[in-house]
């Protein structure tokens, strides 16, 4: 069955089980900055999950883009990319646990026609510091569904249980990891037996066990998770949801691959194209060099999809952007791996990428000079470096390690991301100083700023201080745009002078004069405030729980400062940041923006001052 045919089916099928049918969402989440990309069909389902009416109705089915940076090492096993497609069905308090796995066992067996006895099933095993029991509803319903298919489904055989680590879903994973206020529950996986040779993964963590579906051998492949989102994490644990949910997602190309019955993704026709072009400009085989074939097609195809979507976002040094730098320039690393010699090459898969997905996805057709135009540039400026940045890499070899000045300079003078670098280090099995590579960015980051502002006029003491002001105005002024405009407005960089602020922000229309004033109103009843600013030094994941906005994918310095604009009730902003900031408002002036324009596709940007 072609990957077209069988995601038209799946929509169809949950059409006709009373499903209305969406479309894919942005791969930049919008109104939630819990993570920086979209990375599975239930997150913009999120508010729905929690009671909020959703206007098609209980029962909403789709194929989510997703993306998930944290796989992007995990890739060149033949079934994870960071880029995949999750088919969704939710109940939003409508049906539950029977009709779900009836229906969804049905769709595989019946309609992609995967044999019953390649699919197994897990369960929730129950957990008593959290009050949850054991899933034994769903363990008596897969028992008759797999009866149905004349299988005898025993537990430890077919139906496997497992503790919150592997068989309770949420987005921030398991329960202790969970925000208050998070919807979570427990969740029945769906395997599929390869039916590989039997190999035993080194890594896994039962490898002196019998093999089972969680064993990481290789011989399964999760590809469907039905999560029973019935529970809320509140201060004194958790409660019921006042709704029982359905949460369903289904990992697309791992199901095509199933049904194609191989155990490879790339080996479907989501790929086909890709790994074809890649052959031809490597002039190599992909079955003798899979794991640099895997990572270019995957990279360049997730850089693809989220240059191409509807917010749209280019390489840079920031947030999203920085995600679609260390993508593109990880896929050169591994092209050059693959003897890919010629110039700005990786538009080419783009092109493959924007033909094969012309008809589900056409914004990548449509953004298809964009993201050429990205490549290009990004190619132009890596590719030059990176061999020089591999020499010097070399030189360091001898080394036990890698300290931070010397990942710092191959971050500066190579363009290296500093996850390359420690990438680079593992295969050499040198360790990587990276408490002195954030040191030494953040004194670079201050420096330069010292030094920029010192080029204008006013001696540099008198500079700093107005910078300083216009830094903590960029704090308010988000935190204003976030109030008015709503919690998707995300910073996508700014640039501060001695005499004015240059703020660009995920938004994309023009914002009223209505709008304006009322973030200038709201700056300025700041200001009148005099509030406190305060700094709070924490880990990320507490400046996480307290919903600090700020760059989170940083994953270089466990500790993170956080600044406070008002105390208790007054708080108003809560930024991570390497500061400085002023301590008090009171002294900052009055604020006023002076400019409001598109800065690219999806970003306004702000110029402002303070008089
Ligand atoms: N949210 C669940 C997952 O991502 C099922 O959709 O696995």
């Amino acid at each position: 069955m072609q990957s077209s045919e069988l995601r038209q089916k799946y929509l169809e099928f949950f059409k006709q089980k009373g499903h209305s049918i969406i479309p894919s969402a942005s791969l930049i989440p919008e109104n939630d900055s819990t993570t920086l990309f979209t990375g599975s069909g239930m997150q913009p389902m999120v508010p729905y999950l929690l009671g909020e009416k959703h206007p098609l109705g209980k029962r909403i089915a789709d194929s989510q883009k997703s993306f998930r940076v944290l796989d992007i090492e995990e890739v060149g096993d033949k079934r994870h990319t960071t880029m995949f497609e999750m088919l969704g069905n939710w109940s939003l308090g409508d049906y539950f646990k029977k009709e779900q796995l009836n229906w969804i066992y049905e769709f595989l067996v019946e309609q992609v026609k995967i044999p019953a006895e390649r699919l197994y099933a897990t369960v929730f095993d129950g957990d008593k510091s959290i009050g949850i029991p054991k899933d034994e509803t769903s363990i008596q319903i897969l028992k008759e569904i797999f009866a149905k298919y004349g299988i005898d489904a025993k537990e430890g055989e077919r139906i496997f249980c497992y503790d919150v680590k592997k068989n309770w879903w949420s987005r921030s994973g398991i329960p202790q990891n969970m925000p208050v206020g998070e919807p979570g529950g427990p969740d029945s996986e769906i395997f599929y037996d390869t039916g590989a040779e039997l190999k035993k993964h080194e890594n896994s963590l039962w490898k002196n066990e019998k093999c089972h579906v969680n064993c990481d051998c290789g011989r399964f492949v999760e590809i469907g998770n039905n999560v029973f989102m019935e529970y809320k994490k509140t201060l004194n644990g958790f409660e019921k949801l006042a709704q029982q949910n359905v949460d369903f997602g289904g990992g697309f190309e791992r199901i095509v691959m199933a049904s194609e019955g191989t155990d490879n993704i790339f080996l479907t026709d989501l790929f086909s194209n890709i790994i074809f072009k890649i052959e031809e400009l490597s002039g190599k085989k992909y079955l003798e060099n899979s794991k640099p074939f895997e990572v270019v097609a995957d990279h360049i195809k997730a850089a693809t999809f989220i240059m191409g979507d509807s917010r749209g976002i280019s390489p840079s040094n920031l947030g999203q952007g920085y995600i679609v730098r260390r993508l593109i320039r990880r896929a050169i690393r591994f092209g050059r791996q693959l003897g890919i010699t010629q110039n700005l090459w990786t538009k080419e898969i783009a092109k493959i990428v924007a033909e094969d997905y012309k008809n589900v996805y056409p914004e990548i057709t449509e953004n298809l000079e964009f993201i050429i135009k990205n490549l290009d540039a990004e190619e132009e400026k890596f590719a030059k470096s990176l061999d020089a940045g591999l020499k010097q890499f070399e030189c360091l070899d001898c080394k036990d390690v890698i300290t931070g000045k010397d990942a710092f300079l191959l971050y500066q003078t190579y363009g290296f991301p500093i996850e390359m670098t420690e990438e680079l280090s593992r295969e050499k099995g040198l360790k990587i100083d990276l408490e002195e590579f954030s040191k030494e960015s953040q004194i670079h980051q201050e420096l330069s700023r010292t030094a920029s502002a010192g080029t204008f006029k006013g001696g540099l003491a008198d500079s700093s201080e107005a910078t300083t002001k216009l830094h903590t105005t960029a704090h308010l002024m988000l935190a204003g745009l976030r109030k008015f405009l709503g919690d998707s407005v995300s910073q996508k960089g700014s640039n501060i002078t001695s005499e004015r602020v240059r703020f660009d922000f995920a938004w994309k229309e023009k914002m009223t004069a209505e709008q304006i004033k009322q973030v200038e109103d709201f700056v300025n009843s700041a200001i009148g405030k005099d509030l406190p600013v305060i700094c709070k030094e924490m880990n990320l994941d507490q400046a996480k729980e307290i919903n600090a906005t700020g760059v989170f994918e940083h994953k270089y310095g466990e500790r993170v400062k956080v600044y406070f604009i008002g105390e208790g009730e007054q708080n108003i902003s809560k930024e991570i940041c390497g500061g400085p900031h002023v301590e008090h408002t009171g002294t900052m002036g009055k604020f006023k923006i002076i400019k409001e324009e598109s800065s690219s596709a999806g970003v306004r940007r702000i110029k402002a001052i303070l008089e």
